[in-house]
Parts: C-alpha cells; structure tokens; sequence
C-alpha cells in the first residue's frame, strides 16, 4: 500500500521544503493543498478518513503547516473534531518549522543544561529573543513545560505580554514572564540560556550585551542569514565552546531539526492515530538524540 502524506497549507503555496522532507522520509505520494482555512479543511479530512479501512488508514497521514499558527491551531483543532472512533489518520503539525525546530533547540541546550530545579540548582532561566515569532512562541512553551523560568522578549512589551498570556491560557503552570528589548539589561545578567529567535538577518544581541550575560552557560541562534542574530554565533557551530559558554548556530541545530521531521514524518505511518504536536515532537527528538549518541560511541 502506497504511502500518501496530505500536505496541508494555510499559505497560498505549500511549503516546498516540508515537500522535500516528506518525500526523502518516505512518503510515496505527496497531494498538496494551499489556502487551506477552518471552512474548506474538513472535506479534505473527510478524504483522507474514508477511502481507506482498518489497518491500511495508517498509509495515509496529514502534514499541517503554515506561517499563521493561530490559523493552523484552529485547523489542527477541527480535524481532530472531524475523526471519530478509530476513523482517523495521523497528523504532524509543524508551523512554518516551528515545532520541529523548538524542540531542535530544547534538544541542544538539554544536552548540557537541567531545566528542573534540583536540590543542587534553581529551575533554568532562559531568555527567548523574538519570542512572538512562531518558533520563538514553541521554543517558550517547550522550555516552560520542561521546567524552566522563560523570559520572553520582545521589541513591545505589549505583544511580549500577551503571548505570555495566550501560552498561560493553555499551560497555566508554565512560568513565563515577558520583557522588552529595553529591559535586556535587567534580566541579561542571571540567564542560564539564551535563544534568539529573530527574523532572519537581524542582529537581535549585540557583543557588548553579550558580554553581560556572565551566568549564561548556552547561546543558541537560530538565524542562518548574516549578520548573526547573536554575534559572534557562526550559523554552523554546534556546542563550539567560547570561554564559559556553550554555542549553537542555525545549522548546529538544523542537523537535530532535519532528522527529527524525517523520524515523524516515518513515524506517521506507522499506526493512524498519532497527533504529532510540539511536545510529541520533543519526545521523538529526545529519542533520535538519545540513537545518535550511541552510534557516535
Ligand atoms: N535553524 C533552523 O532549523 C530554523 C528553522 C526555522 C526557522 N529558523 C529561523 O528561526 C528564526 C525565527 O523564525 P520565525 O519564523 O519565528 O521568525 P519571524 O516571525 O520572522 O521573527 C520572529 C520575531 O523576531 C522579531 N523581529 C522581527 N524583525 C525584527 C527586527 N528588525 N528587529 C528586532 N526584532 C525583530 C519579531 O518580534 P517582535 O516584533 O515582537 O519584536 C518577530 O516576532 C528565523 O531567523 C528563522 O530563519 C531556523
């Protein structure tokens, strides 16, 4: 039976790199579908949940993304309306790379840093730049719900607080607490980890802020567009240590964010009811994390 991946976009054009990926995971079949919206999905779902039966359903699987993750939230929550009983398939959700490179990040900085509290430490405090942006938003829910303090910053203060807000809404024990670009100075000095998460091409710490950050043990990056969202990052690092502190750039954690899509993108098919969403996706990459390890022993 051949495997068919729905490829579903709330863009005009479907992403051509999830294209890419789903077909070198081993998708057979690709059917794409753009300007994907609440009023036209669920007769794509319908699609997808009745043409095949029993154990076969598990050939089809759907792939959600899309730059607008308010918009794919409400269509990820109307397919999962749409199935019912076991007339389901798998579906991975991964906005505009968000989910797959969040838990990328959280993967990289979890191998030198605990975010619980311990008799021996307080919790990891973090600090999200760009933390309203897609990834930034994931990388914020990911850590929390692992334990950390996060700061989400911003350029507003405003728009810092209501994603704070909206991430509370759904996850009322995480503990994040928003900041503004001009309150860096405040937070910078008691960070254990830094991640920017600016647009590509923006500069979002400079050397000189750097340099305050002295209980910073991991920087991550994840602009690979010069100039460096964090100087002194090259897109290419992967724990380069740099006097006290441990570095990532983009492709440092590309290489985890590539091998975790494709491990979900296979893992889809494997039964029909699977809900990949970010925390699944950070336990796939714990596990491809964990695998790797052992080979390179
Ligand atoms: N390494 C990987 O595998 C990978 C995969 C996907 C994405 N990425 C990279 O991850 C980063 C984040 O992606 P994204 O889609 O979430 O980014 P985004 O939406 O373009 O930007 C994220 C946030 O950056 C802030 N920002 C934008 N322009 C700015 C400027 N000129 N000055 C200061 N702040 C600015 C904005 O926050 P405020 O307006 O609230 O300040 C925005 O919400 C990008 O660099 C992207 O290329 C990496």
């Amino acid at each position: 039976m051949k495997k068919i991946l729905l490829q579903l976009d709330v863009d005009p054009q479907p992403c051509s790199f999830d294209a890419v990926v789903a077909v070198d995971a081993g998708a057979d079949v690709l059917l794409q579908h753009g300007n994907v919206s609440p009023k036209n999905v669920v007769s794509l779902i319908h699609g997808a949940m009745f043409t095949r039966a029993g154990s076969d359903l598990a050939s089809t699987s759907i792939f959600l993304g899309g730059k607008n993750i308010a918009q794919v939230e409400e269509i990820a929550s109307q397919i999962s309306n749409t199935f019912f009983n076991s007339v389901r398939v798998s579906v991975l959700i991964d906005p505009a790379g968000a989910n797959t490179t969040a838990a990328a990040t959280v993967i990289a900085a979890k191998r030198h840093i605990s975010f619980q509290p311990s008799t021996k430490s307080k919790a990891c405090q973090a600090l999200v730049l760009g933390g309203t942006g897609p990834v930034g938003q994931r990388v914020s829910r990911l850590l929390a719900n692992q334990g950390a303090h996060v700061h989400l910053a911003s350029r507003s203060f405003e728009r810092a607080s209501q994603h704070c807000k909206l991430l509370n809404k759904n996850f009322p024990l995480a503990r994040l607490e928003p900041t503004s670009i001009k309150m860096l100075e405040k937070v910078i000095g008691s960070v254990d980890l830094i991640v920017s998460a600016g647009g590509p091409g923006v500069e979002m710490l400079t050397e000189a802020q750097l340099s305050q950050a002295i209980s910073t043990t991991v920087c991550i990056d994840l602009n690979a567009v010069p100039p460096a969202g964090i100087t002194g990052i090259q897109a290419t690092d992967t724990a380069r240590r740099d006097g006290t502190k441990i570095l990532y750039g983009a492709l440092g954690v590309g290489e985890i964010k590539m091998k975790l899509h494709k491990a979900a993108i296979q893992q889809l098919f494997q039964t029909n009811d699977q809900w990949l969403d970010a925390e699944e996706l950070l336990t796939i990459a714990e596990k491809v994390d964990v695998s790797n390890e052992q080979k390179s022993q």
